[in-house]
C-alpha cells in the first residue's frame, strides 16, 4: 500500500514539475506574441533627441511592432516601420552606407525609406516625427 502511494506521489510530483517546465519554456514565446501595451501618449513614443545622433538610428517598439528613427541630417529626423515590405524581416541600419539592409534577402532601403534594391515591393512605411524640446514625439 505504501509503495503505491509513493508512486502516486512521485507521478504527481513529476507531472507538476513537467507542467512548470513547459510553462517556463513557453512563457517567452507568449510574451513575444502578446500585443504590447500602448504607451501613455495615445500611441506616441517619446525618445530623447540626444539618443539619435546624426547619421545614427535607434530602434524601438511602436504599437507593438519594430520601428526605427534616424537623424538623416542635423535636426532632420525620420521614423519608419522596421519591418521589411518583402516578407517581414526586421531591417538593420548600415551607417557606413546610410541605408537600411534587410538581412533575409538583401533588400535595401534609403534613409528616407525608399526601395534601393532587392525584392521589397514597397518603401518602408513612414511614421510621423515631431520635435518637442529635447524629445522626439513619434507617432
Ligand atoms: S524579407 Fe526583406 S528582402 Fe525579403
Amino acid at each position: 500500500m505504501q509503495r503505491s502511494s509513493r508512486r502516486k506521489f512521485l507521478a504527481s510530483l513529476l507531472g507538476t514539475l513537467g507542467a512548470a517546465a513547459v510553462g517556463i519554456a513557453t512563457y517567452p514565446v507568449f510574451k513575444y506574441l502578446a500585443p504590447s501595451r500602448s504607451d501613455e501618449r495615445g500611441g506616441k513614443v517619446t525618445i530623447p533627441r540626444a539618443q539619435v545622433g546624426v547619421g545614427q538610428a535607434r530602434f524601438f517598439q511602436f504599437q507593438g511592432h519594430p520601428a526605427v528613427v534616424l537623424q538623416r541630417g542635423p535636426g532632420v529626423f525620420a521614423a519608419f516601420s522596421a519591418i521589411c515590405t518583402h516578407l517581414g524581416c526586421i531591417v538593420k541600419w548600415v551607417p557606413e552606407k546610410g541605408e537600411f539592409l534587410c538581412p533575409c534577402h538583401a533588400g535595401r532601403f534609403s534613409s528616407d525609406g525608399k526601395v534601393l534594391g532587392g525584392p521589397p515591393p514597397k518603401p518602408l512605411p513612414s511614421i510621423p516625427v515631431a520635435i518637442s524640446g529635447e524629445n522626439l514625439l513619434i507617432g
